[in-house]
């Protein structure tokens, strides 16, 4: 057969060329080698499925982020929540390493708030109550005496109003949510959109923004449990952390800051430099005690978004996760409540410390602590604030 304009060796680079990219755009099999330099061999896609029905008939739907690596990031309307991320180890295999259940009906019934996004105001207000332009909200009390993650009917159990937004590479979806003034007891009508975006270097970025009708407090954070073996049998312990922060938060028995910047140096709590979450978590200290282990929060030293804030290191497959933020803090909190009483997909459940969390926010109970940095927010002003979960091997 006789090609007229396209002969000899140029024709065979061409015909090598085109073989190549046949084959790619029909691999289904997801890439193997490390992370970062992984050929990207497919368009990026983001496909959605109906994935249940609420007690009060609301549908929720089910979208499934894949990048033009393979990575997938599947995130269901109910609560924003992420159900599965999937990350390479070192031998190239992918798996899911966030703690998650087998249907909806798993995430709206005793949900610690797996994968979740939360709001209006991530971790504990003291005595579910504040002032604010010297009037007092109350919240309601679903910790104890203390207002947890946005209450009884927070964002994390509400849905959201999902619209694509596609890329060749890098798909997104993005998330909005009106919560009505005095919902949970919070001043204003909070218009919230989150976009999960993910990033063709195989990051997930979640982007926040809010804006209100009155004075009111805002402090939304995403509360996945990670697992990087992929193992949810397994515990967390053989994690290895590093948290950029020179100083935690000592806590009340009510896991309620004191109000103290306690340095970490010289304490179970300095994680200045990468180490095996196991490694101090045992030892005998008032504040591990309160916390039942890690259950604090961490004043970062340099937030930017441009370097990472915490980092997390697991040495049996290579997994390895960088956390990047603009926000001023990160509760570490080490899936110390987590009793073996909830069924993980595939079988099993899930035991104390299957999971970790590294929820990036302002610190707790700044709305009743004038010191900490400030969560008010007020009519004609943006709430805007970037978390990065990046993943790769090493
Ligand atoms: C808190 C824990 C709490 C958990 C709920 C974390 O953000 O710090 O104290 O038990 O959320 O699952």
């Amino acid at each position: 057969m006789r090609y007229p304009s396209v002969t000899g060796l140029p024709f065979l680079c061409l015909l090598v060329t085109s073989l190549f990219f046949a084959h790619c755009a029909g691999n289904e099999t997801p890439p193997t080698g490390e992370a970062d330099s992984t050929p990207v061999t497919a368009t990026a896609t983001i496909t959605k499925a109906a994935y249940g029905t609420t007690s009060a008939g609301g549908a929720v739907d089910k979208y499934t982020l894949r990048n033009a690596r393979g990575m997938e990031v599947e995130v269901i309307t109910y609560g924003g929540i992420i159900t599965s991320l999937t990350a390479l180890d070192s031998a190239g295999n992918y798996a899911n390493v966030t703690l998650g259940f087998d249907d909806l009906e798993g995430y709206r019934t005793n949900n610690p708030y797996f994968g979740a996004l939360i709001g209006r105001y991530g971790n504990r207000i003291a005595g579910a109550k504040f002032t604010l332009d010297g009037k007092e909200y109350t919240l309601e009390a679903n910790n104890g005496p203390n207002h947890l993650h946005g209450g009884v009917t927070g964002f994390d159990k509400v849905i959201w109003e999902a619209s694509e937004v596609p890329s060749d590479t890098e798909p997104g979806l993005r998330l909005t949510y009106l919560s009505p003034d005095g919902e949970g007891g919070y001043p204003g009508n909070l218009s919230t959109t989150v976009v999960y975006t993910l990033r063709d270097d195989n990051s997930l970025e979640v982007s926040y923004e809010a804006t209100t009708d009155q004075p009111t407090v805002v402090n939304l954070t995403q509360h996945a449990y990670f697992n990087l073996s992929g193992d949810f049998s397994r515990d967390i312990l053989d994690h290895v952390v590093e948290i950029d922060a020179d100083r935690f938060l000592p806590v009340d028995a009510t896991l309620i800051p004191t109000g103290e910047l306690q340095p970490v140096a010289g304490t179970p709590f300095d994680f200045t430099e990468p180490k095996p979450v196991g490694r101090d978590i045992g030892q005998s200290d008032d504040q591990l005690t309160k916390g039942q282990g890690f259950d604090h929060c961490w004043v970062l030293n340099s937030p930017s978004g441009s370097s990472p804030v915490a980092t997390v290191h697991h040495p049996a497959t290579g997994r390895y996760m960088e956390v990047f933020t603009d926000e001023p803090a990160i509760q570490f909190y080490t899936g110390n409540f987590l009793d073996g009483t909830l069924s993980a997909p595939g079988g099993g459940t899930y035991g104390r410390r299957s999971g970790l969390c590294l929820e990036t926010q302002h610190y707790p109970d700044s709305p009743n602590q004038s010191a900490f940095p400030s969560v008010v927010l007020r009519p004609g002003e943006t709430y805007a604030t970037t978390t990065t979960y990046k993943f790769s091997t090493k």
